[in-house]
């Protein structure tokens, strides 16, 4: 760290110095922690567009030149030749793992799968038409209730086991919601298979039918969750994050974690790029729909298109509309349409001034709702997907919170715009 910034509050007419904090790769930033203290003033950076949250080496992100590396290692790479529980002990531990190192990490995520019985009477309770993210919400903050006292959150062993649960049970969760949504038994995991094998058979099979897992779906799947694994300090993560510097319980931590991913501006988009493509229906409507994305008096968004981070393109949706071409010659013809009508509508966004002014390109959740249509996932279980991909990135980034002495509560503060003081004044004369 080196003092270069210097500032002027209203309360002192000596600048302020400020130190510089840099990280190993990336844009410096600005340590104002003692900003209000020295020179009586605050910060105003409404939606953190400029803010940095926390040091963290889990995850780099270059918006600039499309750059995301996990622990270093380029995203494309890991795609290509990783498996997605190889990458969960990459982000959870730091390294890639020894073969022996990598069996344990298996073993100990295979022995998690299951819920206990009582949390799965859960789903009986909600409505055949509940939405699974909102399931998965509260089934996943309910585990605090079943692991409260025996998680310490204070020890580092503690914090490991809830992360291989989490991991194990996620897909658990996220089929049981499915099941429950179209009426059908619920699925016991089967540790014999592999991860996204496993969360197939559990969404897919039924207990009258034998189920043979599509090795295609399922590659496709570990591609998919290695490319949603983690995110540096989004919305969601972020929102884990502040939840567990209160000292929450980390399963109740995580459940916010899952209510943030939801929205469309983040982790629904990829629900909302389907409903969006299926509205738009043909490529004669493509013009009207980038029309009304642009007009500020419409509502609509181009859905998945976009980014905060990424202004150039984002490198999980090169690696999704690659790996589209294969999985839609695999499959159905439905879905080669609906690829056939994005890939135009990227074409016509991409040459239109508007987006190109604002840096506005296809991001991961434009492609991936195709890809996840073509399995024969239906589409308000894309967001699921998402979370069970991500749920290894906020695990990694609570472990490295708990982990680091210098944590504090996540406490912003506000300009405040109300009434100035006015005395209470008695009902009968207001
Ligand atoms: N369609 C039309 N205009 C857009 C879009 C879009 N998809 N995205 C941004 N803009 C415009 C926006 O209106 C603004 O225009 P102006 O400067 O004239 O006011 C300008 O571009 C800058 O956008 P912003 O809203 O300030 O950008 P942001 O960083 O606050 O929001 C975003 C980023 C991803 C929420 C936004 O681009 C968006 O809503 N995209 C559609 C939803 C989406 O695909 N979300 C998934 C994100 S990737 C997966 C994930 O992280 O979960």
């Amino acid at each position: 760290m080196t003092n270069q910034y210097s500032l002027s509050g209203p309360d002192s007419n000596e600048p302020t110095e400020l130190a510089r904090v840099e990280g190993t790769l990336g844009t410096p930033a600005v340590d104002v922690r003692g900003l209000n203290q020295k020179a009586g003033v605050f910060t105003y950076d409404p939606a953190f567009t400029a803010t940095c949250s926390c040091e963290s080496d889990i995850t780099f992100i270059d918006g600039a030149n499309g750059q995301l590396l996990y622990r270093g290692y380029p995203i494309d790479q890991l795609a290509e030749k990783a498996s997605h529980l190889e990458v969960s002990y990459l982000l959870i531990n730091g390294e890639l793992p020894s073969q022996d190192q990598m069996d344990t990490f298996r073993e100990s995520i295979t022995h998690h799968t299951m819920l206990n019985t009582s949390l799965m009477k859960f789903f009986d309770s909600f409505h055949y038409d509940a939405h699974p993210m909102a399931m998965m919400t509260g089934i996943v903050g309910s585990l605090a209730a079943f692991y409260h006292d025996t998680t310490n959150i204070h020890d580092p062993e503690h914090r490991e086991i809830f992360a291989h649960r989490m991991i194990a049970k996620i897909p658990t969760i996220a089929a049981a919601a499915y099941k429950h949504s179209v009426g059908q038994p619920i699925m016991s995991p089967n540790n014999e298979l592999g991860y996204t094998a496993n969360l197939l058979r559990m969404m897919f099979a039924v207990p009258a039918e034998t189920y043979e897992v599509d090795s295609i779906a399922s590659k496709a799947l570990e591609v998919l969750f290695m490319l949603h694994a983690d995110h540096e300090q989004n919305a969601s993560t972020s929102t884990v994050r502040m939840a567990g510097s209160t000292g929450a319980n980390p399963y109740a931590a995580l459940s916010t974690g899952i209510a943030a991913l939801w929205g469309p501006a983040h982790g629904g988009a990829n629900e909302a790029v389907l409903n969006m493509l299926n509205e738009i229906g043909d490529s004669s409507q493509v013009s009207k729909y980038v029309e009304k994305a642009k007009d500020k008096n419409d509502p609509f968004k181009l859905m998945g298109f976009g980014h905060r981070v990424y202004k150039n393109f984002d490198p999980r949706a090169l690696v999704i509309r690659e790996y589209c071409h294969q999985v839609l010659d695999h499959y159905n013809t439905h879905g080669h349409r609906l690829f056939d009508l994005a890939r135009e509508l990227e074409k016509v966004a991409l040459e239109d001034d508007y987006f190109v002014e604002r840096k506005l390109y296809p991001n991961v959740d434009f492609y991936s709702g195709i890809i996840y249509e073509a399995l024969g996932i239906p589409a308000n279980m894309f967001t699921p997907m998402f979370a069970i991909a991500r749920t290894v990135g906020w695990c990694a980034h609570w472990m490295e919170m708990m982990n680091d002495p210098g944590t504090r509560i996540a406490r912003p503060r506000q300009i405040y715009t109300g009434y100035t003081k006015r005395d209470y004044v008695d009902i009968g004369h207001r």
